[in-house]
């Protein structure tokens, strides 16, 4: 009896074995994961090509030699214009579904390999704006973690790409389950986020006028995590598909070869998997502050929680309320450095900053936003409530009083 070989299984095995030996990999599994889907996403992209082209119609700026790819690999299409949605859908194990600092979240067979993106000058998009939107596009863009890290050339690229979308009041915006087209930035308007959880929806979170949402499904390649769904009339600035993953995710690939290792080497996030971590470090953004600068107000709403790469952080307590100046009852409770994390108290426990932030001589953080924080640090909950625990035992004793810091059925 003849066994027939299909036409393409050899050279299919001989391609993988090779980046397998090229590569090394630790989890030969979720290697081939990754192989075997970025391969399927090319050979949709292939297919989607013609599509693409129609979509380069509201391309500007530097012109068509772009669009002849040569013999560069297909580029994913943007997800209108792709012709296989569904077999996209394929390569995805499961949706990432997330509750509030109890579940983990699952991990996904990620299709991640930034480096397939070639940066050309081909795919760059460009949606005019009036001076006044571009003043708002960069006030609304000057705090969002996903852009810290890029150059200036990178980050006009991006502003030159985004588009300005009006919301209503109870509109969806985004739908769980559905595939990703565009990240979002907040210019105004508040927002709820839904997480299907068995079936049904609950509101893990709001975004109140900043903030920005749908970079999960562009980087991961997954279906949307969650519905965001407008509580206001407002705007957002959208960011298309392919920008997003030409520049954000490609940047990405650079930060996690830059704080892979510091963040592996974090004792209070060792409850995360290698893929959680990761996905810690996609998120973070790095912040530079002066000496003496001001990191964090007590008596302020909290929206981010801090990881000193380098330098020192004083953390000073006032018992009169809000003020923030060291006079006046102020006393310094600790010092961070290195390795060590603030500002994760207020997150936890839903209360405003119970004590202020300074830099001492220049500090450098990295920052992760509260809807990342409640999303990924679930499993290093434990950990963290000790060390409040810690905090409250330290203010009896400089004090005589916990102060009130943490709600205990919080
Ligand atoms: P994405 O999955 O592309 O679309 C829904 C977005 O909601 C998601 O990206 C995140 O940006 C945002 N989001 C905020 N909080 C959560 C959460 N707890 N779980 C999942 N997504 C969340
Ligand atoms: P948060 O309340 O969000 O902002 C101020 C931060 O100071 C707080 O989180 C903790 O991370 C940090 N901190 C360090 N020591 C203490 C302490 N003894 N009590 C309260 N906060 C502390």
């Amino acid at each position: 009896m003849s066994i027939s070989i299909p036409a393409g299984l050899t050279e299919l095995l001989q391609g993988f074995t090779v980046e397998v030996l090229r590569s090394q990999p630790g989890d030969l599994l979720e290697f081939a994961l990754q192989y075997f889907g970025r391969l399927k996403e090319e050979a949709a992209a292939a297919k989607a090509a013609a599509a693409e082209k129609e979509a380069s119609g509201r391309k500007a700026g530097t012109p068509a030699p772009g669009h002849d790819r040569g013999s560069q690999p297909p580029r994913r299409a943007p997800p209108d214009a792709r012709g296989d949605v569904e077999a996209e859908k394929d390569e995805v194990l499961e949706t990432p579904v997330i509750n509030r600092f109890t579940r983990r979240a699952s991990v996904c067979a990620e299709a991640y390999n930034p480096d397939e993106e070639e940066d050309d000058a081909e795919s760059r998009i460009i949606h005019p704006k009036t001076d006044d939107q571009r003043n708002r596009l960069q006030e609304a863009c000057k705090d969002i973690l996903l852009f810290k890290n890029l150059d200036p050339e990178q980050m006009s690229q991006v502003l030159d790409a985004m588009f300005e979308k009006l919301v209503e009041g109870g509109e969806h915006v985004i739908d769980q389950g559905d595939d990703g087209d565009n990240f979002y930035v907040i210019d105004r308007g508040t927002y709820d986020i839904y997480v299907k959880c068995d079936g049904v929806g609950r509101c893990v979170g709001t975004y109140d006028n900043r903030g920005s949402f749908g970079e999960l499904a562009l980087m991961y390649n997954t279906p949307r995590a969650a519905t965001i769904i407008a509580t206001s009339p407002g705007a957002i600035w959208g960011l298309d598909r392919v920008t997003f993953r030409r520049i954000i995710v490609k940047n990405n690939a650079k930060k996690r070869r830059m704080y892979e290792n510091f963040i592996e080497s974090l004792p209070f996030l060792k409850s995360l998997e290698v893929s959680e971590r990761l996905k810690v470090v996609d998120v973070i953004g790095t912040k530079v502050y002066k000496d003496g600068e001001q990191i964090i107000a007590q008596g302020d709403l909290a929206d981010s929680f801090f990881i000193v790469e380098s330098g020192e952080v004083r953390i000073i307590m006032t018992r009169k309320g809000k003020q923030d100046v060291e006079e006046n009852g102020a006393v310094e409770i600790a010092r961070c450095s290195r390795g060590q994390y603030f500002g994760e108290l207020a997150l936890v426990t839903n209360k405003p900053r119970a004590a202020s932030a300074f830099a001492l001589g220049t500090v450098k953080c990295l920052v992760m936003d509260v809807q990342a924080f409640e999303r990924l640090l679930g499993p290093c909950m434990e950990i963290l409530k000790r060390n409040i625990a810690n905090y409250e035992e330290q203010l009896v004793a400089l004090f005589g009083t916990n102060m009130d810091i943490a709600d205990p059925s919080a």
